[in-house]
């Protein structure tokens, strides 16, 4: 395939408080890079690249070949860096072969719907990135040292999900720029963004959220009907 998917589950997860890797963490018998995995595997035909957390690699494969069964040709582990950024980089330096599109997923969006992972696929462009996005629904300030400093006007505003996808080549040139510049970004679309990028925005779907504290992961375990295990 011509597509590929970077899954970046290398983060601490010490919001979790789960006492391991968030990644390996268990929604209900399966974790939450298994969930993920089986997302991106639903989705086209992509290769699959993990970055995992240094010394969990072998857990991380595991996941893998049990989400790809046949396909596992089309799959890879690398490990991960210290920060998301670092990670997606050991990600891109994985890629083989004549890789087109680049999509970059955060293993913690685990519940991700594999049609908004298509979706965003088909709508990348040679030239443009794709992010998917959904509107704020609550109401923002802008704050400082306790007080409310400002109001903030949420129709200008869009909260980023993954996958998010890049044509490769600018992706590769604009994480070399990010590299020799020294700057760390939040995610793939702002930095694809600074090397003068356009992107664009689809739907995104309440599914995908981050699982990011305990309360996210009792929401995703009540998502798939099962109890805490
Ligand atoms: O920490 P946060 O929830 O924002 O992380 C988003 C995604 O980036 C997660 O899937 C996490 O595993 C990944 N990540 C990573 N390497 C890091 C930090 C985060 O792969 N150093």
């Amino acid at each position: 395939p011509d597509i590929a998917i970077i899954v970046v589950a290398a983060g601490s997860g010490t919001r979790l408080e789960a006492g391991a890797p968030k990644a390996l963490v268990g929604i209900d018998a399966h974790s939450i890079l298994r969930h993920a995995l089986d997302g991106v595997f639903a989705a086209l035909p992509a290769q699959v690249i993990v970055v995992a957390p240094a010394g969990h690699e072998g857990d991380a494969l595991a996941e893998l070949e049990a989400a790809a069964g046949d396909r596992r040709d089309l799959g890879r582990v690398v490990t991960g860096g210290a920060t998301r950024q670092q990670s997606v980089a050991a990600g891109l330096d994985a890629l083989w072969g004549d890789v087109k599109t680049v999509l970059v997923h955060d293993a913690a969006r685990a519940l991700t719907p594999p049609s908004q992972i298509d979706a965003v696929a088909r709508a990348v462009t040679a030239q443009e990135g794709v992010v998917p996005a959904l509107p704020v629904v609550d109401t923002l300030k802008k704050v400082a040292d306790g007080a409310v400093v400002a109001a903030v006007d949420r129709s200008e505003l869009a909260a980023a999900q993954t996958p998010q996808g890049f044509p490769r080549a600018a992706l590769e040139a604009a994480y070399a720029e990010a590299v020799s510049a020294g700057v760390e970004y939040t995610d793939d679309a702002a930095l694809f963004a600074a090397a003068g990028n356009t992107v664009r925005h689809i739907d995104g779907s309440a599914r995908a959220f981050k699982i990011t504290t305990p309360d996210d992961l009792e929401r995703a375990r009540h998502l798939l009907g099962a109890s805490a295990t």
